[in-house]
C-alpha cells in the first residue's frame, strides 16, 4: 500500500487489508510505505489511528517509510492511493518497475476509471472516515479476488 506521506492513507489501507486477510486466515503480509521520505520513522497521523482504532483496528505502531525499488521485488501487488503516487513508484522502481503488479487501489473498486484516493491531510476528521469506507470496500474486493484457495 502506498501513498506520499505514509502517515495518512496507506497506513489505514495496510492495517485494514491486514485485518481482514488475519480474519479469512489467508496468512497474508501487508506492508505500506510512502513515496516521499519526510515522515520516515513517524507513527500514522493521529486521525488515521482514530479512525483505525474506532474500526478495531491498530494501527499505532507502524513507523513510515519510504518505498524503495526493492519492493517491487518483494510484494506480489503494489496498491498506490493516487495517480501522483502511481507515477513516483514507477521512478523510484526504475528497472525493477512492474506495471502487471501495480494499480489504484480504488481501480478494484471502480474498474479502469483511475480514481484517486484523496488525500485527507489537509481536510477535517471526516475525510479520514470518507478514505476508510472506500480502503474497507476495496479491500474486501482483493480478499474476494485473490483470497480464494
Ligand atoms: P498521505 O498524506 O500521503 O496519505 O500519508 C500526506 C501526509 C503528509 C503530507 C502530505 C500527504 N505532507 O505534505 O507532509
Amino acid at each position: 500500500m502506498v501513498c506520499l506521506g505514509n502517515i495518512c492513507r496507506s497506513p489505514l489501507a495496510e492495517g485494514i487489508l491486514q485485518s481482514k486477510a488475519d480474519a479469512a486466515n489467508l496468512g497474508w503480509t501487508v506492508h505500506s510505505a510512502g513515496t516521499a521520505g519526510y515522515h520516515t520513522g513517524e507513527p500514522p497521523h493521529h486521525l488515521s489511528q482514530k479512525v483505525a482504532k474506532l474500526n478495531g483496528i491498530n494501527i499505532s505502531s507502524h513507523e513510515g517509510r519510504r518505498f524503495t525499488a526493492a519492493d517491487m521485488d518483494t510484494y506480489d501487488l503494489i496498491y498506490v492511493m493516487d495517480a501522483q503516487n502511481y507515477q513516483d513508484v514507477k521512478k523510484i522502481a526504475r528497472d525493477k518497475w512492474a506495471e502487471h503488479k501495480t494499480n489504484l487501489i480504488l481501480n478494484e473498486l471502480h474498474p479502469g476509471e483511475n480514481r484517486g484516493v484523496p488525500d485527507p491531510w489537509y481536510g477535517t476528521e471526516e475525510g479520514y472516515h470518507q478514505v476508510y469506507d472506500m480502503l474497507s470496500k476495496a479491500s474486501d474486493l482483493i480478499i474476494e479476488k485473490y483470497g480464494r484457495r
